[in-house]
Parts: structure tokens; C-alpha cells; sequence
């Protein structure tokens, strides 16, 4: 047998996702939240979880839940779907709609699963770079939209990596310019105070994404999708039954209930966010960017690997861009007071070592 003859070559060709494992770092490399659950919340997650009837099935579709995050969302029942956080999500919608048209537009930079997902389920990507101020660029994405009519459009609401939001009056013209649908993923809404989810009253080619995993719980995989109804039902069809495992429906229900220290955790979070920006403005060398997301963009006046193996070396992990449009960037999630301090004096640290 010969491994590339039986395997799609946009498979063969892609070196893989990479997502650093590394124990003991201060991780600042993946957008989680940096505050682990309170002891005595921890230990009434895991009563509830120690109910499990571990040898039955979850329940499919998790239909008490769709009902519950429908009303928490103020939407009907029939328009949302849960995933193995959003990134099932995304491959679902990449799976199902390709129809007449097909293919999926994103700005870039932007969040790369959504090129993954779309190439290890056959489309075709098109991407489309942000203007100067990392907003759309809605000329050239009407001009790409007539002769290639994408079916799908990914649009991150805050953007990742730059942080910013997109101006709506641009989101809406895409809506009502592409035959295909739009899918504005909320990842970090939590953090900006802002959400389009009103505008589904206004569109029916319209789909939004969330995620618990910013909010607290990404070990529990837990993503939902909100949408036209007629859309959503196509996709449960594709949706693997038991997609859901018992222990994230159980921590899904947790989180409504505990909602308060959730909201009080990403609160936090905003407030070490503008003292880290604050921070960073003031190291010479370095642009941060403004942020409405838990992360801060930033470019370096110099080869940011370098910066990159010094942080790492300290034992601070965040995310180097240095490739394409964001070369010499990189991107910092926002950690605890300590972890920020750790980050800002190594950065400080290695920059006067580089001499740069
Ligand atoms: C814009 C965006 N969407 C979706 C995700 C993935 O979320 P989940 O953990 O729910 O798969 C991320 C993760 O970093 C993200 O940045």
C-alpha cells in the first residue's frame, strides 16, 4: 500500500494543527481562561458528574440542553445545535453545506481552523487579507464573491488573532451580498460586550457560533451553533448522535447555573486585560494592538522568533504568528496579575538582550 496514493493530497501536503502540551508553563498560547474553577464549585461539578451511568449512552442530541442555552440564548429550540466545542461546528457546516455552490471565503489573518477544517472537507478556501486597520475589506470580498459564490463566509466577532470587531455596517452588506451563508463566530463575545445575535431576527443566511471553552470550560468541549432553523435541521442530520458525552452535558448545566462566577471570572479578565495593553504600550520595540477579546495582538520591530525561544525558554508560552501577513507578530492571551507580570518582565528581558 502507498500511503499517498490512498490519502487527499491537501491532507498529505498539511503539516498538522500544533497545539503545545507544555506542563508547568505559563500558558498564554491558547485563549483559555486563566482561572481554574473554586474548590468548593469543583467539588459540586464533580458529585454531580459521579451520577454518570457509565455504561448507557449519552442522551443524543441533548435535547434538554438545546432547550435550556436556546432560552439562555432567547432563541427557539430548533435553532441551536451543541458540538464538541465550535470547532465541530465548523466542521459540520464545512461537511453539509455544499450544494450548487460551494467553498468558504475568510478574511485574513483570522482563525486558522477555519482553513484546516475547510480543506480536510474538500473545499475550496478563499482568503481575502483584512485591510490597514485589520477590518474587512468589502470591496474585495464582493469583487471574490461574484465569479466564486462561497457557501459559507467565517467571520470571528472579535477577530483572532487581531482582537478587533468588524464594522457592522460591512458584516451586514456581506449578508446581503453572498448567496451562501455567513457564520459569525462569537468566541470571544464574553470579552467585547458585544454581540450581533439581534440581526438573526433580520437574515436567514445567517449562523452564529459560541463556546463555554473562553468562558471557563474548554477541558469540556462545549460549542454551540444558532441559526435558521431550516439550516439547522440539515446539519443535525450530519451531526454524529452521541456527540455530547455525558460529563460535558453535566458541566454545560453547571455553567448555567453557576453563570455568576463565570461572568465575574471574564470580567476580571477585561479589567487585566487594559492594564496588560497599558503595559505593553510602554515597552519600546513592540505595537500592541487594542483588544475586545481575552488576547493582545502585537508586532515586533524585529525577528519575533527569537522573542518567541527567550519566552519559551523562561518557561512563557504564547503564540508566534511570524509567517505571511503576521510576520513578526505575535499573540498573548490575557493570564492572571502574576502571569501577565511573568510575561511583561521576560518580554522587557529578552528585547534588551537582543538589543533590539
Ligand atoms: C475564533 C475561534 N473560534 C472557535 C474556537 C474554538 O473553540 P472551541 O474550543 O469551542 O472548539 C477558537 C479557539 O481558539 C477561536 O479562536
Amino acid at each position: 500500500m502507498i500511503i499517498k496514493n490512498i490519502i487527499n493530497k491537501n491532507i498529505l501536503r498539511q503539516s498538522g494543527y500544533l497545539a503545545p502540551q507544555e506542563t508547568g508553563a505559563v500558558k498564554l498560547d491558547a485563549n483559555e481562561n486563566p482561572f481554574p474553577l473554586q474548590e468548593p464549585l469543583k467539588k459540586k461539578l464533580l458529585k454531580e458528574m459521579g451520577g454518570v451511568i457509565f455504561n448507557r449512552y449519552p442522551e443524543a442530541g441533548a435535547p434538554m440542553l438545546r432547550e435550556k442555552f436556546a432560552r439562555y440564548f432567547g432563541v427557539k429550540k430548533d435553532m441551536v445545535l451543541l458540538g464538541n466545542g465550535s470547532d465541530e461546528l465548523i466542521q459540520l457546516l464545512c461537511l453539509t453545506l455544499k450544494g450548487k455552490i460551494s467553498g468558504v471565503m475568510v478574511p485574513v489573518p483570522t482563525f486558522s481552523m477555519y482553513k484546516i477544517i475547510s480543506i480536510n472537507t474538500g473545499n475550496k478556501i478563499m482568503e481575502i487579507p483584512l485591510d490597514k486597520d485589520f477590518d474587512l475589506d468589502f470591496d474585495a470580498m464582493r469583487r471574490k464573491i461574484k465569479p466564486t459564490f462561497p457557501a459559507l463566509i467565517f467571520l470571528s466577532y472579535p477577530n483572532s488573532p487581531t482582537g478587533n470587531l468588524f464594522n457592522r455596517g460591512k458584516i451586514e452588506a456581506l449578508i446581503k451580498k453572498t448567496p451562501g451563508v455567513v457564520v459569525i463566530d462569537e468566541a470571544y463575545a464574553d470579552f467585547s460586550g458585544q454581540s450581533l445575535l439581534p440581526l438573526l431576527k433580520k437574515y436567514k443566511n445567517l449562523i452564529f457560533l459560541k463556546t463555554l471553552s473562553k468562558a471557563g470550560l474548554a477541558s469540556m468541549r462545549l460549542g454551540f451553533l444558532i441559526g435558521n432553523k431550516e439550516i439547522v435541521a440539515q446539519l443535525d442530520k450530519v451531526r454524529l448522535p452521541y456527540n455530547i458525552n455525558c460529563l460535558s452535558q453535566i458541566a454545560a448545566d453547571f455553567f448555567l447555573e453557576n453563570r455568576q462566577e463565570f461572568r465575574a471570572q471574564s470580567a476580571k479578565i477585561i479589567k487585566n486585560r487594559e492594564i496588560l495593553y497599558r503595559k505593553m504600550k510602554k515597552i519600546n520595540s513592540i505595537t500592541p494592538y487594542p483588544s475586545r477579546a481575552n488576547f493582545i495582538f502585537f508586532s515586533c520591530a524585529f525577528d519575533s522568533d527569537r522573542i518567541y525561544e527567550k519566552l519559551a525558554a523562561a518557561g512563557i508560552l504564547v503564540k508566534n504568528l511570524n509567517s505571511g501577513l503576521t510576520r513578526n507578530c505575535m499573540r498573548v492571551t490575557v493570564g492572571t496579575r502574576k502571569e501577565n507580570e511573568a510575561f511583561l518582565n521576560n518580554l522587557e528581558k529578552a528585547i534588551s538582550e537582543l538589543g533590539a
